[in-house]
Formats: structure tokens, sequence, C-alpha cells
């Protein structure tokens, strides 16, 4: 399985490529080519024409969660691919926001991409293999705590705006022959939930690794961060779990990283745009 990060909120200092806060990763397994998220605007053409990669042939599109860091370049990739199907779970179409008693931001889906290309559309309800050895995973247990900077988060519930409770989430399994690599969007569900779904869906296969955000860091307001224990918390428990590869960035935030660096050592890696992971 190869993976090619195409947007991301970094890239190293002597590349060109387009970036912002938002995530899009371009998955290979077995020849089927698999666009995770689409980042933001149009820096996922920009840095997949830099890349050399062509969205043409993306065989599927999966959508983590409905944030708009994710889904933003939605539009752009429909008009230059006329084949994938995009996957999704349908509250990931709900209104969404961020909201501190200073701002309100609107972060939901463009919903005229849905109306231009409502053919494309693929509502995700159970665990769906869409391709050999590829599961989409939309129902995530909930039995950590979920990251605090969520507090922040909002959808739109009949008319009212109440606390995001990211139904709107789902996460992707590659299962190899004896191992499995989870990718994770936002991780607003929390990493240990997750990798915890992942378990019990595939009962018995090792989790190799985990590539994706664990949302740490709000992206929209400064200092909006995890408190140290629970990133710390969370890092030991990956390392109880012997999970091998930890790639991350994005909403882990640079703070985030730094307090797992020390406990995962070379088991975490930052991830950023134009790299390349083979597993
Ligand atoms: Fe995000
Ligand atoms: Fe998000």
């Amino acid at each position: 399985m190869n993976a090619t990060i195409l947007f991301e909120n970094t890239k190293p200092d002597s590349t060109g490529y387009i970036v912002d806060n938002g995530l899009s990763i371009l998955v290979e397994k077995n020849g089927k080519q698999i666009l995770y998220d689409t980042g933001k605007n149009d820096g996922l053409l920009k840095n997949a024409a830099a890349l050399g990669v062509d969205l043409g042939i993306v065989d599927a599109v999966v959508i983590s969660h409905g944030h708009n860091d994710h889904t933003g370049g939605l539009m752009g990739f429909l008009q230059v691919n006329n084949n994938a199907q995009i996957y999704l779970k349908r509250d990931a179409l709900t209104p969404l926001f961020v909201k501190t008693p200073k701002i309100e931001k609107n972060i939901s889906t463009n919903s005229r991409v849905l109306l231009k290309y409502s053919g494309r559309f693929t509502f995700v309800d159970t665990i769906t293999k869409i391709g050999e050895g590829i599961f989409i995973v939309p129902d995530i247990k909930r039995l950590y705590p979920i990251p605090s900077v969520n507090r922040i988060l909002f959808s739109g519930k009949n008319g009212t705006i109440v606390n995001d409770k990211f139904e709107h989430e789902l996460f992707m399994i590659i299962k190899e022959n004896n191992h499995l690599v989870i990718f994770t969007g936002c991780g607003h569900t929390g990493v240990q939930n997750i990798i915890t779904t992942a378990k019990d869906v595939c009962l018995g296969t090792k989790i190799k690794a985990v590539i994706g955000g664990f949302h740490y860091e709000s992206p929209s307001i400064k200092g909006c961060q995890e408190p140290k224990e629970n990133i710390e918390g969370a890092a030991r428990w990956i390392l109880q779990e012997g999970i091998e590869k930890i790639y991350t960035g994005h909403c882990t935030g640079s703070s985030g990283y730094s307090i797992m660096k020390p406990i995962l050592k070379d088991r975490i890696k930052r991830i950023t745009t134009g790299m390349k992971i083979t597993i």
C-alpha cells in the first residue's frame, strides 16, 4: 500500500505546494487509487499536478467527515474526474460551525456540489468494502473521551445549533495479509476510539499504522489546544497497543506532535504535503 499526501497544513521549505489547514491523501492499494479527503479549495488540483498525480484515474473518493477543510476540493476534483464515486456519511452534508463567544464560522460542505453531482455520491451507513482490502467504517465506538478541542464545534439540527456529536465522521481501513492501516481525517471521535473500533472490525489483525489527524488543536482559534496530559495519555496508550507507525499532522498540530514525539519516538512521523508513505 502506498499513500501520498496531496494536501496538508505544511510543506517542505524548498517546495512550492499550496498549503492551508486541510487534508487530502491519495492511497494506492492493489492497483486501485483512493482519494481520502480533498483538502481545501484548488490546492488539491495544483498539488496533484505538481506531484504528477492524475486525479482523472482515481477510482473512489472517501470523505472522512463534513468539515470543509476535507471536502473543499470536491468541486474541483469532480471537474477533472468523471468516474469516481464519492463515499461519505449522509450527516457530512449537515450544516457545521465553529462557534465561540467571539466568532461564528460556517465550515460546512458546499451544498452545491451535491446538487450538481448528485449521482456521484454514495452514503455509507454500514461497513462498506470499496475494493480488495479497502473498507469504510461509519460507526465509531465511544469508549474513550473525545478531544476536548471539539467543544467549539457545532452542527445544525432541526433549525437549532447543537454541540457536534461527529456522527458525520467515518474512517478507512486498508487490510493487508497480516496487518491493518487506519486512515483518520480529523479524528474528532478520538484516535483511541477509532483504533478500538478497527480492532473489533478486523478481529485479531495487527494494526501496523495510523495515518491522519488527531484534533489536538483548533485551526480556527489560536491557543485552543488539548491539555498535555490527554495527549500524553493517548500516546502511551498507542505505545501499549504496539502500533508500529503513526503518521500524523493537520489538526494534531505542532504542539500535539511534539508532546507525542518523546513517548512514541521513532514510531511517530510528521506528515507534510508531497510526502510518500509505503507500508
Ligand atoms: Fe480537519
Ligand atoms: Fe474536522
